[in-house]
């Protein structure tokens, strides 16, 4: 039998379209999916919508809408949205599903036949937006008027009804002793404290139905048409509706998935999952999930993204601007799991430029286009690598092996600051090795052994980003003549030049001025002026000439050999024979664009443009960096 990995998400309330903060869980979901399959284990992953309650209901009616239309609407945008960041939905799961209110239906009854279910009547606060009876421990007000909720801090309201209760306060010792027993169950660790707390301070009954009159928008109470299963206790049951609950033709999948190994949450509604939702599993004799992993929230401008605050970042858009693997990667590296973090797009465009673009982006494209130019594109491993070679693979092993053990900790961000060091050491690499300064074809086995050491050594770090980008892992694959799954254990690549992997951003916002109109007086722009824009599109490099050759039947030209870095070796036709003799360049570092179109100058194709600037006297000067710098460097 294969091994399974179940892990859900929270389903989110249909009022509004995903943000930044429900595809945070969904991603963490994700990643984690991802990994153990990566390990060999059949995964699942559930998300979906939580669909009924008061709080569905109110939003429905503010936009005149029968609820099922309203939140039929929204659906779509759940499900494409998760479709393009590349969430992998075994179900995705709508409270409205029949099998899911038969699920919950079955489960009451059980609960009612045990005795665990009496009706009575609740007289307290409750907040509608969090779907919260506020506890007393909550209260924040002293002078006798409504409470703000301990949890969202928005008002809350009276409420005084005729309901069922759920016995929660008989299994306070038995959640005591689970906890007890299992420090590990929530991650973050320091966590499990605040509910032990909590539970020590006595476990009231909770009510789990709602009077039909106030909030008609609910599964049926089994046995009494006046009122309507609470929505905690409608939702929380979607974790096993979701994989066959309920339902005796599929008591083999439910056998098969139950219990989930991850759920990921939000710190928000931790007390729901870690008090409530364990007891209703106690009661239903049903084993428990292995693992709880609570998050932090993502703030913007300092505070928890909210529609009143108009701080909502809409993931399309982002995805739209960056692309769906980068943003899935700042979710992952910049958001740390245990504490809350700040989202801006600064940071995520800095993150992008740094992390992806200039270290894993450049390393590829640098190592690929190297070797493509050198025609060293099929590579095998060798069965035995020279001690330098041996101590970076070495190095970047232990690396991966620190990595593996912090996905499984569900610690992502701190996985990737491990494999970023292996990216640094490779980048530190082959910058040591200069393999571009060894040229002819004596060099070439040494060449050779650099470039299938770097690839070697990114193939096997970019397994372990796979969980985080995986379509992009996917290009890589193919860039190496890889398939995805065996990455990291070729002995054979057949390389390919491409695109960046990660093009850089232009951080606009950082270099606009807060006020445009300041520009304007310091500098008229005028038909001459180009945009920075226009400006970016040029590819200016740093290469040095290796070769000076007299071009025959010219008296202007020479052709130049230009050692570029990562960009390989070029042939550059310059019009300057009048100014230098060749010893003049040769060995010269020069300033030259990159990304002109090629074209034949004399029958040479050139491929790129020298530049040369005219001194006191009328003679050309070589453009050079002041001081040398590696060749390909880019100008900025
Ligand atoms: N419907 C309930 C969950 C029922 S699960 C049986 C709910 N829905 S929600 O849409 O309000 O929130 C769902 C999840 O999104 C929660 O885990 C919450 O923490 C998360 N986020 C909502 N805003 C967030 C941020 N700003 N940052 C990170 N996650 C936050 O609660």
């Amino acid at each position: 039998m294969s091994k399974t990995f179940y892990v859900t998400t929270p389903i989110y309330y249909v009022t509004a379209k995903p943000h930044l903060g429900s595809l945070y869980s969904t991603v963490l979901a994700d990643i984690a999916a991802r990994w153990h399959r990566l390990q060999g284990y059949d995964t699942c992953l559930v998300t979906g919508t939580d669909e009924h309650g008061q709080k569905v209901a109110a939003a429905a009616a503010a936009a005149g809408k029968q609820p099922q239309v309203f939140i039929d609407e929204f659906i779509p945008a759940f499900r494409d949205t998760w479709k393009r960041y590349g969430i992998d939905v075994h179900h995705f799961i709508r409270t409205t599903d029949t099998a899911h209110k038969h699920a919950v239906t079955t489960w009451i009854q059980q609960l009612q036949r045990q005795g665990d279910i009496y009706q009575g009547q609740y007289a307290g606060f409750y907040c509608t937006p969090c779907e919260t009876f506020v506890t007393e421990k909550d209260h924040e007000s002293s002078d006798g008027s409504a409470p703000k909720c301990g949890s969202c801090g928005r008002a809350t309201s009276w409420m005084e009804e005729r309901c069922y209760f759920f016995r929660l306060s008989a299994y306070q010792e038995r959640l005591l002793a689970w906890y007890r027993e299992n420090p590990q169950w929530i991650v973050p660790g320091e966590r499990i404290q605040e509910v032990i707390s909590f539970v020590e301070g006595g476990l009231k009954d909770l009510a789990i139905s709602r009077s039909k009159a106030t909030v008609p928008w609910g599964i049926p109470f089994p046995g009494d048409e006046s009122q309507v299963v609470y929505v905690w206790a409608d939702a929380l049951n979607n974790y096993l509706s979701a994989v066959g609950y309920g339902d005796p033709n599929q008591a083999a999948e439910f056998a098969r998935w139950w219990p989930a190994q991850l759920q990921v949450l939000g710190k928000d509604i931790v007390r729901f999952h870690a008090v409530y939702w364990p007891a209703f599993l106690m009661a239903a004799g049903l084993a428990l999930p292995e693992r709880l992993l609570v998050h932090g929230w993502i703030k913007v401008g300092g505070e928890k993204m909210s529609k009143s605050l108009g701080n909502v970042i809409d993931p399309n858009n982002l995805a739209d601007a960056y692309g769906v693997d980068p943003v899935r990667y700042v979710l992952a590296k910049a958001i740390s799991v245990s504490h809350d973090s700040s989202f801006s797009i600064e940071d995520l465009e800095q993150r992008i430029n740094a992390d992806l673009a200039d270290d894993l982006g450049n390393l590829v494209q640098r190592v690929v286009s190297f070797a493509v130019a050198r025609k060293m594109t099929a590579l095998h491993v060798p069965d035995v690598f020279p001690a330098e070679e041996m101590l970076l693979l070495a190095d970047v092993e232990a690396l991966c092996q620190a990595a593996s053990e912090e996905y499984d900790a569900y610690m992502y961000h701190r996985a990737l600051a491990e494999i970023w060091k292996g990216i640094a050491r490779v980048n530190a690499y082959v910058h040591a090795q200069e393999p571009w300064k060894l040229r002819g074809a004596e060099h070439d086995e040494r060449v050779r052994m650099i470039v299938v050491t770097a690839v070697h050594a990114m193939a096997h770090l970019a397994r372990y980003i796979i969980p985080v980008m995986p379509e992009r892992m996917a290009i890589l694959s193919q860039r190496l003549g890889v398939n995805s799954e065996s990455l990291g254990f070729a002995r054979v690549y057949a390389l390919q030049a491409g695109a960046p992997l990660f093009p850089k951003i232009e951080q606009k916002k950082a270099e606009e001025p807060m006020n445009p109109a300041e520009t304007k007086s310091t500098q008229q722009a005028d038909a001459s002026c180009i945009t920075i824009d226009t400006f970016a599109q040029s590819d200016l490099r740093v290469g040095t000439i290796t070769a000076v050759d007299i071009v025959p039947k010219s008296e202007k030209l020479y052709k130049l050999t230009v050692d570029a870095g990562e960009l390989g070796v070029r042939t550059i036709c310059s019009g300057v024979r009048a100014h230098f003799a060749p010893e003049d360049l040769l060995g010269k570092q020069g300033v030259f664009v990159a990304n002109l179109a090629p074209r034949a100058m004399m029958g040479i194709p050139s491929q790129g443009m020298m530049l040369f600037v005219e001194d006191a006297i009328g003679r050309l000067q070589l453009v050079s960096p002041a001081a040398s710098v590696p060749n390909g460097g880019r100008l900025r």
